[in-house]
């Protein structure tokens, strides 16, 4: 998605003085409605903001650092339609600026997702040693998206699919922000699981020629999606060329710990004797070298929701074998489709227990990390296809909309130093 940016032959202070930029009509005399308006990115020079509207339209975005007097305007360069995003670049570190949305001529009002104002990353000190991205919960060969059924067969949510089967939600959605990582530039790329629905061998297939889209090197990890179940053979190690599915590899002097969290037969989040063996070794090896760890469930402190993390005394286990490290600068799953960042201070001080967001549904995209000789920046995308914006609306309202909030997280979960 190409932008435009326009910069202002005039003051926009001054026709907003005379109360111009609200509640006027759409094209055709229609009432154009702003809907879901969400700032969904912050990086230390940029801002992404989603928006919908009832009727295709246009969309532009008009900031500055005065709150209501604009210095310049960003117009999406796309054919009108009802699924908004439009960046604003170009910004200064540290600084806060202040917003307006504008669709077919109407103005969107702040909102508690959408204040109206935000304030640009200020980097990590030091120079920019690597760049990398994270995809996950990207659910290859998945046919419904969101559907809940509580036994024996009673629809909690309905699912959603994508009308024309011939172009499956999650290969759009996969391609995109496949191809938007290799825009971006990084140095390589983690997926962190559930990189297919059912762990079918042709699932892996597809899911590999996505990923070797990627023109840098890609590590993935296993999902509760990707388990063995009874089998004898294993395609996500087969397909993928893995000799096993826990290991390590190295970036500069950072060493990267990538876990498989899943139980088998089950697919419940758990950490196996064999791993917790090596994975001490692995740790008391890597002493000299900043460590990150990367497994599909998260690890939390807290007892939670059955089946959403690892199980209890795995994850006690964890933190325990990495409290005496000050070196583990942070730990990234996938698994709750949602943006969320919890802290253990007690085992891993102040690195992150980060999750991220589905690449595959709502509100669909990729994670990248900038990471600076004094600490790392995460920035959360959304795919910007149109059919991922359209895909990203639709399953927002999974489970009528309930969890669309849990799963977007808050601005900081998303985007941070
Ligand atoms: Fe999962």
């Amino acid at each position: 998605m190409r932008r435009e940016r326009i910069p202002l032959l005039f003051s926009l202070c001054a026709l907003l003085a005379a109360g111009m930029g609200t509640y006027l009509q759409g094209e055709g005399g229609a009432e154009i409605e702003i809907l879901d308006p969400e700032l969904v990115t912050v990086t230390d020079t940029t801002f992404i903001l989603t928006w919908r509207t009832n009727l295709p339209t246009d969309a532009r975005v008009r900031y500055g650092t005065s709150p209501r007097c604009w210095e310049e305007v960003v117009r999406s360069a796309e054919e009108a339609t009802r699924y908004h995003m439009v960046e604003v670049g170009g910004l200064s570190p540290g600084v806060t600026y202040f917003y307006e949305i504008e669709s077919g001529g109407v103005t969107g009002r702040p909102t508690p997702l959408s204040p109206g104002v935000v304030q640009t990353l200020v980097p990590p000190p030091g120079p920019l040693r690597f760049r990398f991205a994270t995809m996950n919960d990207m659910h290859v060969g998945e046919e419904t998206a969101g559907l809940i059924l509580l036994p024996p067969d009673i629809e909690l949510c309905p699912g959603f699919s994508w009308p024309d089967p011939q172009t499956p939600y999650w290969r759009f959605m996969n391609e995109a922000a496949v191809a938007e990582i290799n825009e971006a530039g990084v140095d390589f790329v983690v997926v962190k699981g559930d990189i297919t629905a059912e762990a079918r061998r042709e699932e892996f297939v597809w899911a590999k020629e996505i990923l070797d889209a990627l023109t840098v090197p890609y590590y993935v990890l296993r999902g509760n999606h990707d388990r063995q179940g009874e089998r004898l053979d294993d395609p996500f190690l087969e397909v993928f060329g893995l000799d096993r599915s826990f290991y390590t590899f190295d970036e500069q002097d950072y060493r990267m710990i990538a876990l498989d969290s899943v139980e088998p037969r089950s697919g419940i989040g758990e950490i196996s004797e064999a791993q917790f063996e090596w994975l001490a070794e692995v740790l008391d090896e890597s002493r000299q070298k900043r460590v990150m760890i990367f497994l599909h469930h998260p690890v939390a402190l807290q007892v939670v929701t059955p089946g959403m993390a690892v199980r209890q005394p795995d994850a006690a286990r964890l933190l325990a074998l990495l409290a005496p490290y000050d070196n583990i600068v942070g730990i990234f799953s996938g698994h709750t489709h949602r943006n969320q960042i919890r802290f253990a201070p007690a085992s891993t001080g102040r690195a992150p227990l980060a999750e991220t967001a589905a690449t595959k549904e709502y509100p669909g995209g990729y994670t990248l990390y900038s990471v600076f000789e004094g600490g790392y920046m995460q920035s959360f995308y959304e795919v910007r296809c149109p059919e991922c914006r359209e895909w990203s609306e639709t399953t927002r309202q999974e489970c009528y909309g309930t969890l669309a909030r849990n799963k977007l997280g808050t601005l900081h979960e998303r985007n941070y130093v």
